[in-house]
């Protein structure tokens, strides 16, 4: 648990409910949760599914891994402590966002179970979707879009997820992509039909 520093703070009810905002945005807000290997492809297919959205006239945002770790976290690294904070920070983000009456789309490798079972917590159910982007280390490994696995496999980079670094798998995502063997385009169409059947895009 994150301990609470600030004393003598109260928490302001918004005067325009959860509710009436997404009445305005024509859809819920929901999290959209990516999690794989790095190269996975948990970038590339959050985007192409944000086009998708966007394309159908819903409100939409991606929080990146890369993109976040050059400002709100760049005091943060790869420790297990670090990736920790990395994921409570975007959680507590992609909630804000939520409560906007945004499908918000994040993009991190979130290896550990318990990190991201706590940001499932701290939404309402129904509101974390949780995507595995199920790429094999070895396809990974062989894309390395980033030359990062190179590097981790000649010990340049320590701690490098996959390579001496755990991954957890999701025990029970709600959306399984198989990175392996289909292209991007058929991924991200399986995330909007899973939104659309189940009742995300409408009220
Ligand atoms: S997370 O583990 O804390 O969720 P995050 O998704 O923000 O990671 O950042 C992962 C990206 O940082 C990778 O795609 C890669 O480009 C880069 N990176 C640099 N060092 C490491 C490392 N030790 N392990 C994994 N990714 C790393």
């Amino acid at each position: 648990m994150t301990e609470q520093r600030a004393t003598n703070i109260t928490w302001h009810e918004h005067h325009v409910s959860k509710q009436e905002r997404w009445q305005l945005m024509g859809h819920r807000g929901a999290v959209l949760w990516f999690t794989g290997l790095s190269a996975s492809g948990k970038s590339t297919i959050a985007n192409t599914v944000d086009h998708k959205l966007y394309a159908m006239g819903k409100h939409t945002f991606v929080l990146d891994g890369d993109n976040i770790r050059h400002g709100l976290n760049k005091n943060l690294g790869f420790s297990a402590e670090d990736r920790a904070e990395n994921i409570r920070r975007i959680g507590e983000v992609a909630k804000l966002f939520c409560d906007a009456g945004l499908l918000t789309l994040t993009a991190f490798i979130s290896p550990y179970r318990a990190d991201r079972d706590k940001v499932r917590e701290l939404l309402e159910p129904g509101e974390f979707v949780e995507i595995f982007v199920d790429t094999s280390l070895e396809t990974c490994e062989k894309r390395d879009p980033k030359g990062l696995y190179k590097k981790a496999r000649a010990g340049e980079i320590k701690g490098f997820t996959g390579i001496d670094d755990p991954y957890e798998p999701p025990l029970n995502p709600e959306i399984v992509l198989d990175g392996d063997t289909k292209g991007i385009d058929e991924l991200a169409d399986q995330v909007v039909a899973y939104l659309e059947e189940n009742g995300y895009l409408t009220l």
